[in-house]
């Protein structure tokens, strides 16, 4: 039976610790973080996760702007807001919740917005950047995972790591961190042959590829790291993860439950990132 990898309170730990910077830096240099977040339309989940950002924002003491914009508005006029923006001092962190509109092309939004203000980490400078092993605004969920690692003294230098998915915001991130902490990384997908020998190799199976229940025991090797970042919903409505959580956790050594895993991690390290942009801008 494996050790839970309990995200909800290292979330918690970590957003504890920033909420005690900020005031030290409120009372140093007499201003907070501000972290402005954009969205576009009225997707439901979108609307959530925003007013959470927001919500965790305050209780962290920073300032948090929302700036709601219609589904009819063009990318043009987007593009124009942002760059409002990225010239307000005031503003430390920005963030454009995706998805965006079909008639938006998600890409030139990303890029618009200034490196230094972009707390999601997912401007191709900052992608460069953490390629090449740049200090830089790393994207949240992934940024998350390896706080959980580090949190559970979890080694990573020498070990196998195999990452599961290869999106922009999770697998391919993920992969770049773990091997810039020493550890031998292979990147698989649904296109990979043989998956489940390949993830039956690993030491750390991190698991971001959308599909409930993908990863079942009998892909995990005795004694492995599992990091299941899925969040789907069952038409029960009930929240799953990518991983076979009853199977893999007769396997791993230490496991992330879905919900309280990754999923709380993510909007802390998005607070982390404020907080450095922040004082960054602020030479602080
Ligand atoms: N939509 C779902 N996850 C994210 C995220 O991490 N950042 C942004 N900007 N939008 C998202």
């Amino acid at each position: 039976m494996s050790n839970i990898i309990d995200g909800k309170h290292v979330a918690k730990v970590l957003r504890e610790n920033i909420k005690t910077e900020t005031a030290e830096l409120l009372e140093k240099a007499g201003k907070a973080p501000n972290l402005t977040v954009v969205i576009v339309g009225e997707n439901p989940a979108s609307q959530s996760y925003v007013r959470s950002k927001k919500k965790f924002a305050i209780e962290v003491g920073f300032e948090s702007d929302t700036i709601e914009l219609p589904e009819s508005i063009t990318e043009a006029q987007l593009l124009a807001q942002i760059e409002k923006l990225n010239a307000d001092p005031n503003v430390n962190g920005i963030l454009v919740q995706l998805p965006l509109p079909t008639h938006i092309n998600e890409q030139t939004v990303i890029r618009t917005i200034a490196v230094e203000k972009d707390v999601d980490g997912f401007h191709p400078e900052q992608v460069g950047g953490l390629s090449i092993g740049l200090d830089t605004l790393e994207p949240c969920t992934p940024a998350g995972i390896i706080e959980l690692l580090k949190y559970y003294n979890i080694e990573t230098s020498g070990k196998n790591a195999v990452v599961i998915g290869r999106s922009n915001i999770v697998g391919k991130p993920i992969a770049s961190m773990l091997l810039k902490l020493n550890a031998t990384v292979t990147i698989t997908h649904s296109r990979t042959a043989n998956l489940p020998a390949v993830a039956s190799g690993a030491d750390i199976l991190v698991v971001a590829i959308g599909k409930p229940h993908f990863l079942t025991g009998d892909m995990v090797k005795d004694g492995a790291v599992v990091i299941d970042v899925g969040i789907n919903r069952t038409k029960e409505g009930k929240l799953v993860g990518d991983v076979d959580f009853e199977s893999a956790s007769k396997k791993a050594s230490y496991i992330t439950p879905v919900p309280g895993g990754v999923g709380p991690m993510t909007i802390a390290m998005l607070l982390a990132n404020t907080l450095k942009a922040f004082k960054k801008q602020s030479n602080l």
